[in-house]
């Protein structure tokens, strides 16, 4: 299966995206998890992209077609794959639908998380994750069990990301209503786009996204 999560900074992708990946064996590619991981190794890849994303702009297509393309090279991806952060923009999307058809495969669905602009700010500025295994948490929404470790792995260390500050936030909400929002009626006009709720809680959103994959 082939899915893509699709919405603004904050809708709950990556938080829905890991638990699709634990109940369904399917492999998370977060392009923002790349882009952060090029980052910490000092790549020039990473280097390039930390400045655009501490401004909360768009990387450029080239690089994100060429992570995600040879990502999908990778023999992990064979049983499927969540697609969270990519496409973000037109061409992204044509160049997704090219390398898919290279391998003759198709999306399956593609999931918009709707949700209001103005509860994402406490969102992001509220999250954190686990240093260790990359959990995801929540100042009020997401809390571990036990406060200061982390429910999956025990690790005790979390981090925040440089870009979840609200000046930045506000820059990449602008910059999904004006390059990335634009996919939804590409991906309608397929046939292929699903709605959720993304404004309710983080299990019913689960609820919400389980049922609409009985429907593919
Ligand atoms: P990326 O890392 O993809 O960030 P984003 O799209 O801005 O999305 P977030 O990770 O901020 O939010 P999310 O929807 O995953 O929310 P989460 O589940 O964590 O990209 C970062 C940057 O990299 C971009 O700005 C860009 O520069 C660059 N980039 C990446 N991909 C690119 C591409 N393809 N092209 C060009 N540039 C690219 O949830 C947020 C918080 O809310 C969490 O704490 C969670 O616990 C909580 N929460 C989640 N759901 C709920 C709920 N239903 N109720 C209450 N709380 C909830």
């Amino acid at each position: 299966m082939i899915l893509i999560l699709l919405g603004p900074p904050g809708a709950g992708k990556g938080t829905q995206a890991q638990r699709l990946e634990a109940k369904h064996g399917l492999v998370q590619l977060s392009t923002g998890d790349m882009l952060r991981a090029a980052v910490a190794e000092g790549s020039e890849v990473g280097l390039k992209a930390k400045v655009v994303m501490d401004k909360g702009e768009l990387v450029s297509d080239e690089i994100m077609t060429a992570i995600i393309s040879d990502r999908l090279n990778e023999a992990d991806t064979k049983n499927g794959v969540i697609l969270d952060g990519f496409p973000r923009t037109e061409a992204q999307a044509a160049s997704l639908d090219e390398m898919l058809a290279t391998k003759g495969l198709a999306l399956n669905a593609v999931i918009e998380m709707k949700t209001d602009d103005d509860i994402l700010v406490e969102r992001i500025t509220g999250r954190y994750t686990c240093a260790n295994c990359g959990a995801g948490y929540h100042d009020s929404f997401l809390k571990p069990a036990v406060e200061g470790v982390c429910d999956k792995c025990g690790g005790t260390e979390f981090v925040r990301r440089s870009d979840d500050v609200a000046e930045t936030v506000i820059s990449r909400l602008k910059a999904y209503h004006e390059q990335t929002a634009p996919l939804l009626p590409y991906y309608r006009n397929k046939g292929i786009l699903k709605q959720v709720d993304g404004m309710t809680g983080i299990d019913d959103v689960t609820r919400q996204i389980e049922a609409e994959l009985q429907t593919i």
